[in-house]
């Protein structure tokens, strides 16, 4: 299949460019490289690779009309929850506004099923144990509600132009490709793990826990940390899955493990070996206390059989990936 990967050169879309080439398919990449990095495209010797933004409207006209693709999978957005916050109008411009252009150009030219990165925080705040697709989507900050935006721009696409879509709800993405060559690199960093491996590296003094007073066993936050390969490898089965068929999908992505801010960062000083300064903090704004899902769905559905659900796994392929980059 020959697939347009808009944001491939970021985090997770790079890591299904890898795997869609593992799988034999031909990925296009649109990146405009803010947060995207060349290099990556490089490792995985990307030839068809336009860099600009996909509110550049010749530029969107000019990829369709010198490709042909089976389907689409959109992960370029701005992904900073707090900055969502202060500037909502760069979120809902980049993630829902520019979506609306990229989806003309696949009404235009015939894409049968479109792929879409969306996320947990679609949901807000958990109201059971383990999230499914069927829980309330109440989106707490611009960030979410951008992304809930365009799951309902697509089911109404589909009802008006027969446009198939799969929407895939991440939970926590880490770890990264075991090859080494692509991994997770953020700028500014925000994430637990690569902050909890900076500190045990030496790169940073120490790693704050936010927050310990949250009703959870030990008082931090609760994740469903999911390797970013097995993220990869749902959006190919995905769109598969959805051309195959004919229809649309809605999946959550995590592996309904539970892992807390204080377990994650004991699992890392096993990993490393190193001592890790870790402080107490406040409670950063906007986190709900435990989000975990139910992805019984992606399984059932889609086939999906995710390969690292372990923690320890994911911080090794972690951990070597920082050590590689950045040791
Ligand atoms: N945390 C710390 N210290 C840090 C960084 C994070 O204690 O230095 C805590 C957070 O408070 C949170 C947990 O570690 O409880 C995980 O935080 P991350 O920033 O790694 O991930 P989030 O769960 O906040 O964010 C992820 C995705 C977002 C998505 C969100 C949905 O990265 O894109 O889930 O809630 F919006």
């Amino acid at each position: 299949m020959k697939i347009l990967v808009t944001g491939g050169a970021g985090y997770i879309g790079s890591h299904t460019v890898q795997s869609l080439l593992e799988k034999g398919h031909t990925p296009v990449v649109l990146d405009n490289l803010v947060y995207g990095h060349r290099d990556f495209l490089r490792r995985l010797q990307i030839k068809d690779f336009y860099v600009g933004d996909m509110g550049d409207h010749a530029l969107l006209r000019r990829i369709f009309s010198e490709h042909k693709f089976d389907g689409v999978m959109h992960f370029s957005a701005f992904a900073y929850v707090g900055e969502s916050v202060t500037r909502p109008d760069l979120y809902y411009r980049n993630n829902v506004m520019a979506t609306l252009e990229l989806l003309d150009r696949c009404l235009e030219s015939g894409v049968r099923s479109f792929v879409f990165s969306s996320t947990c925080a679609t949901y807000g705040e958990a109201q059971s144990e383990r999230i499914d697709e069927q829980h309330p989507q109440n989106p707490v900050n611009p960030y979410g509600r951008s992304k809930w935006m365009v799951e309902q721009i697509l089911k109404d696409y589909e009802h008006a132009y027969g446009l198939n879509h799969v929407i895939l709800r991440y939970f926590n993405a880490s770890g990264a490709h075991p090859n080494g060559l692509i991994g997770e690199d953020h700028d500014p960093e925000t994430h637990l793990i690569p902050l909890v491996l900076y500190a045990a590296m030496g790169k940073r003094e120490r790693v704050q826990i936010f927050g310990t007073d949250y009703n959870t066993p030990d008082g931090t936050c609760i994740r469903d940390y999911i390797h970013v390969c097995d993220l990869a490898d749902a959006h190919i089965l995905g769109l598969e899955k959805s051309l195959e068929q004919n229809k649309s999908y809605i999946a959550n992505l995590g592996n309904g493990n539970g892992y807390s801010v204080k377990e994650v960062i004991e699992v890392c000083r096993q990993v490393t070996g190193l001592p890790i300064r870790a402080d107490e903090a406040k409670r950063r704004p906007g986190d709900p206390p435990r989000l975990v899902a139910s992805a019984e769905k992606a399984r059932t559905e889609l086939g999906w059989n995710p390969q690292y659900s372990d923690l320890k796994t994911i911080i090794e392929h972690a951990y070597g990936w920082h050590r590689n980059r950045h040791g």
